[in-house]
């Protein structure tokens, strides 16, 4: 038998004729970028999430970046976050300038300690980036009492946890600002790129607006005085056939091109519908694998915490054979993967901070130990016996 780590096709034939409708309406109408589309995804994905503003965008990359642009984060300020995660969460704190300082995480729960959080707080630290690593919120309340007690924003990295709860919040609306990632391998994936912002302070909103849009018009002008105190006359020419917004080519910061398509805002509303189907579906995986492997010494099944209802983007356990446990499997025409393989602060990319292996002991000993099983909606009873049976196998 072979079971894949992740097929896509499958969730595509149960929504396959919904969202076909909708495309060809949608290519037909021709409005391809943001428009009416757009608004209403960010309309309800606002409903969704608790939220009062959505801010879609091109990529769960561009979410972050545009955030900690909008926090004010600039060249020289610290963020401090995980070392636990996928680059990007990083990444996009070295591409608006700043430092990303590296804080270790629970084994347990494998996101960030709060207490190893606040060790590392200087005074160029400006914002915390938490991520609700594989679908399970981190420690909310203990980062948020450091955030207020240093006056810093915490941007949320949702983008593998939409729909998860934390004390009854959804993920990405407890910080200033939640990111996602709608990557077309994450619990609501697009059919390319895609990406959201949320916030519920209007001002932040009006940032995220007009930095995902060349800074331009009504919010760029806002933007510019929200961030720089600049105010700017907002200047205007009207186009005789009422086109364009009068606005629109006036320019007030400088910022990035982070549309998203109204192709993928339509596929996204409709899968947005089944999604807290599908996170139960990957709840009830999640809970027959740790029924069948909890029994086998050497696998340290996942660790909820209390109050938190994580939403499954991976099943990630942790064991002493990592690497012999993945081939086994693949022998077996079993998928597995090996998130993450090397800690953020070992990365090549990151050397010139001079982080050394010893640093951060407990992200350092995941990497070396946890494994990921197939886990998505529509996978089939037989074939998560299957993949149990080839865990079990490998240990007899
Ligand atoms: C934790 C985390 N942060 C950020 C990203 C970046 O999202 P995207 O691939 O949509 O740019 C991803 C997903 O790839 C992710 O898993």
């Amino acid at each position: 038998m072979e079971v894949r780590i992740l097929d896509l096709t499958r969730q595509y034939e149960i929504i396959k004729d919904e969202v076909e409708k909708a495309v060809l309406s949608q290519m037909a109408g021709g409005q391809y970028i943001m428009g009416a589309a757009v608004a209403e995804f960010e309309k309800s994905f606002a409903e969704y999430a608790g939220v009062k503003h959505a801010i879609a965008v091109n990529s769960g990359t561009d979410s972050l970046v545009i955030a900690l642009r909008a926090a004010g984060v600039k060249a020289g300020d610290e963020v401090i976050t995980t070392p636990f995660t996928f680059f990007a969460t990083a990444e996009t704190v070295a591409a608006v300038g700043a430092v990303p300082v590296f804080a270790d995480v629970d084994a347990d729960t494998y996101n960030l300690d709060p207490a190893k959080v606040e060790e590392k707080i200087t005074e160029k630290t400006r914002a915390i980036l938490p991520v609700h690593i594989f679908g399970q919120p981190a420690d909310m309340d203990g980062i948020k009492a450091i955030a207020k007690k240093h006056n810093l924003f915490v941007i949320e990295d949702a983008c593998q946890a939409v729909g998860a709860e934390y004390k009854g919040a959804k993920a990405g609306a407890i910080g200033d600002f939640g990111c996602f990632s709608f990557f077309p391998t994450k619990n609501l994936g697009a059919f390319g790129d895609g990406g959201m912002i949320t916030t519920n302070d209007d001002d932040l909103a009006v940032i995220c607006r007009a930095l995902r849009e060349h800074g331009m018009a009504q919010n760029g002008a806002k933007a510019r005085f929200l961030l720089d105190g600049v105010k700017d006359d907002l200047e205007g020419t009207v186009s005789p056939d009422g086109l364009y917004n009068p606005y629109k080519y006036y320019n007030y910061l400088i910022a990035y091109n982070s549309r998203l398509d109204a192709i993928q805002a339509v596929i996204l509303s409709i899968k947005l519908k089944y999604l807290e189907s599908f996170n139960a579906n990957r709840k009830k995986i999640a809970e027959y694998y740790n029924q069948a492997l909890g029994g086998l010494t050497d696998i340290k099944i996942p660790h909820v915490s209390e109050d938190v209802t994580p939403v499954w983007h991976q099943y990630a356990f942790r064991c002493s054979h990592k690497d012999e446990i993945g081939m086994f499997l693949s022998s077996k025409g079993v998928g597995s993967a090996a998130f993450y393989p090397v800690p953020l602060h070992l990365q090549k990319a990151f050397s010139y901070l001079g982080y050394k292996e010893g640093d951060l002991p407990v992200a350092e000993t995941l990497t070396k130990e946890t494994v990921c099983l197939p886990i998505f909606p529509e996978l089939r009873e037989d074939e998560l016996e299957y993949v149990v049976r080839c865990v079990r196998e490998f240990y007899q």
